[in-house]
């Protein structure tokens, strides 16, 4: 058993908590039951991890799906592309799985981040007097000059007249870009040297997406990064500059809302963070540590340790709002086996406004939130690798109907283990 509804026809899966759920695995068992999977939003900030008969790969760009042998993978418009990155990671990937034009979709509405884009990023978090954390990946300076309507598009990148417009009128209008290029030749190399690479794979990408969808395919749309990192509806500013969320998918495929047909969240049995900003159930101590340990919790893009925390029953009820998910996928069971006791939070105590049951807007007052928890008794015994989720432990099937019970939605499958097989279905 793999997708959880055969049936479905448009299926997005995204990230319900801030990010690095395990939306790489699930896509790729997902997958399987798919015949396009595409990316929706982000970059090469990502960082989705997959077991392939016991190698690991790292995904930043690609989508999840590439190592299933006849699906098509697709970057929709919303996307920002690293043209010299993905090049590489084209070669990695070539290795092992087949990546043809045929199988690569590169929309040409997508964005390019250039190497001005990733240097203001750097410079912007070094000078910051409170950074956000971010990857130094140009996320944040390609999506801003994409709204500003000032950024270079696939299209026009392997374009070289195209491209060549663009510089001159970068340079014309910033003297600090027109300092950088000339300072920085190599990097703008190659850049420029990757649009031979990637031309024959830029195509229209949503208009094919859109014509497989009338025609009745299905599609899976793989998320980036989390809800609560969502532009609009994340703990701003500490989030990225995308629409993470379910309906960003419609968004980047240029597709009616009425096309989706199952929606899933995934969230670890935990929580995790990496960056800054407010993250109420973080803990310091021992149960932190065992999470972080065990759960090998370091930034699949920059290596960074993880923040780590008890799940989070008021940010999902959140996610689920925000997505309408048709269940949840808890993550990273196994980690908190030989837990004693494990925390659920379902509610915050705010020093100004008393019991609050719903996350604030303001990440100012999520700050000064601390969580209300419901204790569970943990368990030892390792939990089965596959099969269903009514053999796990006693404890463990407690703590999955409280999850249940606290954000109201049905847990549909629970994660095991990094590789494809270790999976829990309802
Ligand atoms: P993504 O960004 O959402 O795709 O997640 P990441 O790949 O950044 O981080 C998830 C990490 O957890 C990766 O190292 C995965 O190999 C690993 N992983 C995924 N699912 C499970 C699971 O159920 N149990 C354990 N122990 N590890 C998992
Ligand atoms: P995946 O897809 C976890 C975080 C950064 C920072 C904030 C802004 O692997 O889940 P950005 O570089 O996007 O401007 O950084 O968002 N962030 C992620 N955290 N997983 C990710 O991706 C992330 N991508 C960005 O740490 O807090
Ligand atoms: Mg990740």
């Amino acid at each position: 058993m793999t997708a959880p509804d055969r049936q479905a026809k448009v299926t997005i899966v995204v990230g319900a908590q801030w990010g690095d759920e395990g939306k790489g695995k699930w896509v790729d068992i997902f997958a399987e039951d798919a015949e396009i999977v595409a990316r929706y939003q982000g970059g090469n900030n990502a960082g989705h991890t997959l077991f392939i008969e016991g190698t690991k790969y790292v995904l930043h760009q690609i989508p999840s799906g590439i190592f299933r042998k006849n699906q098509t993978c697709a970057l929709a418009s919303g996307v920002v592309v690293n043209p010299a990155e993905l090049v590489r990671e084209i070669e990695k990937v070539k290795a092992t799985a087949e990546v043809t034009p045929e199988r690569l979709w590169l929309s040409a509405r997508a964005h390019v981040i250039s190497p001005w884009h990733v240097h203001l990023d750097g410079l912007k978090e070094n000078q910051a007097k409170e950074a956000i954390g971010t990857t130094k990946r140009g996320i944040g300076p390609t999506y801003s000059e994409k709204a500003a309507r000032t950024g270079l598009r696939m299209g026009h990148f392997v374009n070289q007249e195209a491209r060549d417009l663009w510089v001159d009128h970068m340079r014309d209008s910033d003297k600090s870009f027109a300092e950088f290029f000339k300072n920085s030749a190599a990097q703008w190399q190659e850049f420029f040297s990757a649009a031979a690479a990637l031309a024959p794979f830029v195509c229209d990408a949503e208009s094919r997406l859109r014509a497989a969808i009338k025609s009745g395919k299905k599609i899976l749309l793989e998320g980036a990064q989390g809800t609560l990192l969502d532009l609009d509806h994340g703990t701003y500013p500490f989030v990225t500059s995308s629409s993470t969320a379910a309906s960003g998918a419609c968004t980047s495929i240029g597709m009616s809302p009425k096309a989706v047909t199952n929606i899933y969240g995934i969230g670890k049995a935990y929580v995790t963070r990496v960056g800054s900003g407010p993250f109420p159930t973080e803990l310091f101590d021992e149960a932190g540590k065992h999470m972080a340990t065990l759960g090998k919790e370091f930034g699949a893009t920059t290596g960074r340790p993880r923040r780590c925390g008890w799940f989070d029953a008021v940010a999902m009820r959140y996610a689920i709002d925000v997505n309408g998910f048709d269940g949840i996928i808890l993550n990273k069971m196994d980690i908190l086996t030989g837990l004693r006791e494990l925390k659920i939070a379902v509610a915050y105590q705010h020093p100004r406004l008393g019991t609050i049951y719903e996350l604030p807007w303001d990440a100012g007052v999520l700050k000064d939130c601390t969580p209300v928890y419901e204790t569970l008794p943990g368990w030892i015994e390792p939990i089965p690798a596959s099969g269903r989720i009514a053999d796990l432990p006693a404890a463990a099937r407690a703590y999955v109907a409280a999850v249940e019970k606290a954000c109201n939605c049905k847990v549909m499958m629970v994660g095991t283990g990094p590789n494809r097989h270790e999976a829990l279905y309802s």
